[in-house]
């Protein structure tokens, strides 16, 4: 029986990784529908922190620009707080995502894009409209159902749940982008290692104009620590910003072993009067949700045509904003081999480098998250507060941090290192900047393994080893600055050289022809393509002047050669081979 669509991709689910996904193919110039189960998008703000590597998936969109508009700018994220409630005491600040004067060059020097914060509801359509107006199809009230695989392609079933009807749609790739309770990595079988509901949180989403409380110290985050306020429990809320500042949401724990609770309006307004510390102000709950800490990561995430990303391979609690950045990264990592191979231009082998690339970055992030919910503990511990001590002991012994004796100095003294500690949450640039792949799309060129010179969690460090992401410095075009992003990408592979490395570009146009793709050359110089303007691509490039990186459609590394070989061509040649499997 023929089935009623036939496309080349589909996706399942219109969230971050599934909407990114749709995007970029039609970029790519490739077919694809995305169903999704719901009337519209993501419903709540949700994720939210939006960091330079998800920035730069938007640029390379072309949507860059839309984003920022309704985002809330880097220097509003920069201050989190640690308070007894927003009206009360002040405990602690941390300057965050990038803030702290000391951090401002290391995130303005990685990328030509900044760090933001833009709730997922008003995220998704900016990306669904690129790919939409682009050619994806997107049919809404959709469900996934089931799915057959063949050698030549997949049919999957589904459900349209307005008609109430099963159709069938054929394509040659299925995307399983449909979240934490993916049902195509059920039917898949994925192995997964971790645990699910590891803890409990509810979500309040409300308007209450907060501006007295919290504009003098801008910050996403604002944390209450608050013993005796729910029952037993430490009483630590959070109150995060989604509009500033008028908009909010509160995440609060409850006790996983009473399964969740319901939150009415009255709990829901209780807690947010006792976190703010004030119920004067006028307050509206526009949401409340409940969902569970998850430490759970796929050890397999793709299974012959069928790919899965975000959510329904990496789950984990919000912690270091990783969710729907990762997830865009996992759709960024996917789509060009899925566009290469499907225009004929790569062999099947270039997908089997998506476990390879992006399986240990699943796991990575979801320790990562899971690891800062941890490192609360000495911030705990440092006031005095624990599970099993009285709500009237904890408060004591927080007062104490005011008092003038060697334990009180030493406590104030353990609270400022624990709060530093949280940079590993709030500051955590190198978790998000520093994925390097290593697979059968890079290739290996026998330099030693890469030594970070500072901690590789917290710190960016630039590198143009196969497999590191394409440093951004920025070049001249007439005079004009140009990221190094700027100049590839956009689903091509681009040859980077300079002046002595003609050789490769000539190689790269040859190549180009019987290869059948497109590779874009970029030469360095005085009166080349483009200017070392600062003189930074020399610094950071890491090769002669007559050497070359040959940088994939995601920017990463895929070779590179110090200097120009006789064999240029060939070179060139092998590393196409490998990584296109042909
Ligand atoms: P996502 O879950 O966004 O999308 C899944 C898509 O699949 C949806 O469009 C859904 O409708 C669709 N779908 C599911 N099953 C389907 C089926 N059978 N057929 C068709 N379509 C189907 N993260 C963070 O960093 N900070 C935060 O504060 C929060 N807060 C938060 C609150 C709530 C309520 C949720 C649910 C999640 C968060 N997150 C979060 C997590 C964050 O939203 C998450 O990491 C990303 O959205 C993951 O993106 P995905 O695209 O992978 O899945």
């Amino acid at each position: 029986e023929k089935a009623r669509y036939e496309t080349d991709v589909l996706i399942v689910g219109s969230g971050p990784a599934g909407s990114t996904t749709s995007a970029l193919l039609s970029k790519y110039g490739i077919k694809n529908m995305v169903v999704t189960k719901y009337g519209w998008l993501a419903n709540s703000p949700r994720a939210h922190i939006t960091n330079q590597r998800t920035m730069e998936v938007f640029r390379d969109l072309g949507i860059e620009e839309e984003v920022i508009e309704k985002a809330v700018p880097q220097e509003l994220m920069g201050n989190n707080v640690f308070c007894t409630s927003l009206a009360g005491e002040e405990l602690g600040r941390l300057y965050s995502w990038g803030n702290h004067p000391n951090r401002m060059a290391d995130y303005t020097l990685a990328s030509p894009s900044k760090i933001c914060d833009i709730p997922q509801n008003l995220a998704e359509p900016i990306i669904v409209g690129a790919a939409a107006r682009t050619g994806s199809k997107f049919k809404f009230d959709t469900e996934y159902v089931s799915h057959v695989q063949d050698d030549n392609g997949v049919t999957v079933t589904c459900r349209d749940r307005l008609a109430d009807e099963e159709f069938t749609v054929r394509a040659k790739y299925l995307v399983g982008a449909d979240g934490g309770n993916s049902k195509v990595a059920e039917n898949l079988g994925l192995p997964y290692e971790g645990e699910m509901g590891v803890g409990g949180s509810m979500n309040i989403v409300f308007k209450m104009d907060l501006s007295k409380y919290v504009a003098h110290r801008p910050s996403v985050l604002y944390w209450v620590l608050q013993p005796g306020s729910n029952v037993g429990g430490i009483g630590m809320g959070l109150v995060r910003m989604v509009r500033p500042w008028n908009e909010w949401l509160i995440v609060w724990g409850y006790d996983i072993n009473d399964g969740p609770p319901e939150v009415n309006d009255d709990l829901a307004k209780e807690i947010a009067f006792k976190l703010v510390g004030d119920d004067s102000i006028p307050i509206e709950i526009t949401q409340t949700s409940t969902w569970t800490v998850n430490h759970c990561y796929a050890k397999k995430i793709s299974e012959g045509r069928v790919f899965c990303m975000g959510d329904a391979i990496h789950r984990h609690p919000p912690s270091n904003g990783l969710g729907s950045n990762t997830s865009i990264q996992d759709a960024f990592n996917l789509s060009w081999k899925l566009a290469k191979v499907i225009k004929g231009e790569a062999n099947e082998s270039l997908l089997e480098s998506y476990q390879d690339e992006r399986g240990p970055i699943a796991k990575q992030i979801v320790d990562r998250a899971n690891k800062s919910i941890e490192e609360f503990g000495p911030i705990f511990q440092s006031l005095g507060l624990g599970e099993d001590i009285k709500p009237e002991q904890m408060r004591a012994n927080m007062e104490k941090l005011k008092d003038n004796n060697p334990t009180s100095e030493k406590q104030r003294e353990d609270l400022r290192k624990a709060i530093a500690l949280k940079s590993y949450e709030f500051n955590c640039h190198g978790v998000e900047m520093n994925q390097r792949y290593n697979s059968n799309a890079t290739i290996a060129d026998g330099s030693p393994e890469e030594e970070f010179k500072r901690d590789k969690e917290l710190y960016y460090q630039a590198s143009t080893r196969p497999g590191a992401h394409l440093p951004h410095v920025w070049l001249g075009e007439n005079g004009h600055k140009v990221s190094t992003l700027d100049v590839s990408g956009k689903g091509e592979f681009t040859l980077f050289t300079s002046i002595g490395g003609e050789k490769w570009i000539e190689a790269a146009k040859e190549l180009s022809k019987s290869l059948g793709i497109h590779i874009k050359t970029v030469q360095i110089g005085p009166d080349r393509d483009y200017t070392d303007l600062y003189g930074a691509w020399a610094e950071v490039r890491d090769i002669k002047d007559s050497g070359c990186l040959l940088i994939r459609p995601d920017y990463h590394i895929a070779f590179r050669a110090k200097e120009v070989s006789q064999n240029a061509e060939s070179d060139l040649k092998n590393a196409f081979e490998k990584i296109l499997g042909k």
